[in-house]
C-alpha cells in the first residue's frame, strides 16, 4: 500500500516516514520545504526503494494530482505549525492549513483514494480548566494557528458528509522527541540550556500541556489509518500532563544547569491555560502510548546533545531574526503581537 504523506520533512512527518516504511508501506513524501522542512530529517531513508520525494506545495493542484498517481491513502501533516509564529504573522497559516487542505482533499477525492487522514491538534478545542476533551466537544480555537487547523479539520469532515469520502481526523497533543524544530518549548529550552542561554518562560509557567512522544503520536495516526471508522475523529494524547515550569526544571536537571537560566517573560496573547484529551476511543481500536515521559525526555535531551550539527545551523541566519522578533519585545515586558 502506498501512502502520500505531506509534510514528511518536518518533525512528526519524518518519524512517520520511518515508522510507515518499517511497517511495509511505500511512502511518497510531498513537502514544500519551508523553514521547518529539513531533508536531513529523512536522509537515512532517501534511497530506500519504497520511498519517493516530491518537492511541492499542498495548495498546488497540478503538483498534488501528479503526486497522487499510484497512491492508495493520504496522510496530511503539512502545516504551518507554530502558535507564536501565527501571532507574529498569521497570514501564512490559512494558506496552507485551510486552503492547502482543501486542495489536497479535493485532489484526493478526484483520485479516488481509499482513505484520507487529516492530522489535527488538541488545540482546536481551546483550553479546558478541569477534565478532558472528548471528540464530540465543540471547537473553540484561540490562536491563528489553531483556528486554521480547525478549518482544515472541519473541511475534512465536510468532505466525508458531502462526498461520502473516507476521511479520519486525528487530534494529537503536544509532541516531543528528536528532530523537533527548536522553536517549540522542549527543543528550544533544551538547546538554549545546552548553550547556557536563558529559558524564556511565558507568564507564571503554570500552563499545562499533555505531552506525547513522537513515536506514540505516529503509532496513533497509523492506528487511526488502519482501524479508524470513516467520518470519525480520534484524540491522540499522551495522558501525561505537566506544567511548563515542571518541564523547564526537568530540562535544567538533564542538561546540568540551574534555575538562574529561567527568565520570566511577557505571556503569549490568548494563551490557552490547559490542554487535556480523553483517549478511550483510539485505545478501543488497540492503540496505547508506550514511551514513559521521564525516559522519553531524557533520550530527547541526549539526542540534542549528540546532534549539534543538526540544530546549530538552524539556530543561525533567519532563525536569529525570528528569535529577536519573538523574544526581544517579550523580555522588555511587552507581548510580541
Ligand atoms: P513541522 O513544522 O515540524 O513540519 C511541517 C512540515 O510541513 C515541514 O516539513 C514543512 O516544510 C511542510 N509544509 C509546510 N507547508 C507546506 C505546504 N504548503 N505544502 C507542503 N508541505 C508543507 O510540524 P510538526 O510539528 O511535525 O507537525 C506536523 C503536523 O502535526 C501538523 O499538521 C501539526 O499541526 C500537527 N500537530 C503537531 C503537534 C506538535 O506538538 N508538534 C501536535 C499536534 C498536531
Ligand atoms: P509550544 O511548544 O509552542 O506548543 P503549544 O503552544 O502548541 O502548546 O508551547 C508549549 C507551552 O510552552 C505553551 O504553554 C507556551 C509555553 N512556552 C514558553 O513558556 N516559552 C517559550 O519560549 C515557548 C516556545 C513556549
Amino acid at each position: 500500500m502506498r501512502i502520500l504523506l505531506t509534510g514528511g520533512c518536518g518533525f512528526i512527518g519524518s518519524s512517520f516516514v520511518r515508522m510507515a516504511l518499517a511497517r511495509g508501506y511505500s511512502v511518497t513524501n510531498l513537502d514544500k520545504l519551508t523553514y521547518a522542512g529539513n531533508p536531513a530529517n529523512v536522509a537515512e531513508v532517501a534511497d530506500l526503494p519504497g520511498y519517493r520525494f516530491v518537492h511541492a506545495d499542498i495548495a498546488d493542484p497540478e503538483a498534488v494530482a501528479g503526486a497522487l498517481e499510484g497512491v492508495d491513502v493520504v496522510v496530511n501533516m503539512a502545516a504551518e505549525s507554530h502558535v507564536d509564529r501565527s501571532i507574529l504573522d498569521p497570514t501564512a497559516f490559512p494558506l496552507t492549513d485551510v486552503v492547502g487542505t482543501a486542495v489536497l482533499l479535493d485532489c484526493s477525492r478526484r483520485a479516488g483514494v481509499a482513505r484520507f487522514v487529516q492530522v489535527s491538534t488538541d488545540e482546536v478545542y481551546g483550553s479546558i480548566p478541569v477534565g478532558a476533551f472528548r471528540e464530540t466537544d465543540p471547537l473553540a480555537p484561540s490562536s491563528p494557528y489553531s483556528a486554521s487547523k480547525a478549518g482544515g479539520d472541519l473541511q475534512a469532515l465536510a468532505w466525508h458528509r458531502t462526498y461520502g469520502m473516507d476521511v479520519v481526523v486525528t487530534r494529537g497533543s503536544n509532541t516531543y522527541g528528536p528532530r523537533q524544530y527548536p522553536e517549540k518549548l522542549i527543543p528550544l529550552f533544551v538547546t538554549n540550556a545546552l548553550d547556557g542561554e536563558s529559558l524564556p518562560v511565558y507568564g507564571d509557567g503554570q500552563q499545562v500541556r499533555d505531552w506525547i512522544h513522537v513515536d506514540d503520536h505516529c503509532s496513533g495516526i497509523l492506528a487511526a489509518l488502519e482501524h479508524g471508522t470513516a467520518g470519525e475523529v480520534y484524540n491522540v494524547g499522551g495522558g501525561n500532563e505537566r506544567t511548563n515550569l515542571e518541564i523547564t526544571e526537568r530540562i535544567l536537571e538533564l542538561t546540568g544547569r540551574d534555575a538562574s537560566l529561567i527568565r520570566q517573560v511577557a505571556d503569549r496573547p490568548g494563551h490557552d491555560r490547559r490542554y487535556a484529551l480523553a483517549t478511550e476511543k483510539l485505545r478501543a481500536v488497540g492503540w496505547a502510548p508506550e514511551v514513559a515521559f521521564p525516559q522519553g525526555l531524557s533520550e530527547t535531551v541526549g539526542w540534542f546533545r549528540a546532534n549539534r550539527e543538526w540544530w546549530e545551523p538552524i539556530k543561525s541566519g533567519a532563525y536569529r531574526a525570528y528569535y529577536e522578533a519573538q523574544y526581544g519585545r517579550r523580555s522588555a515586558g511587552g507581548s510580541p503581537a
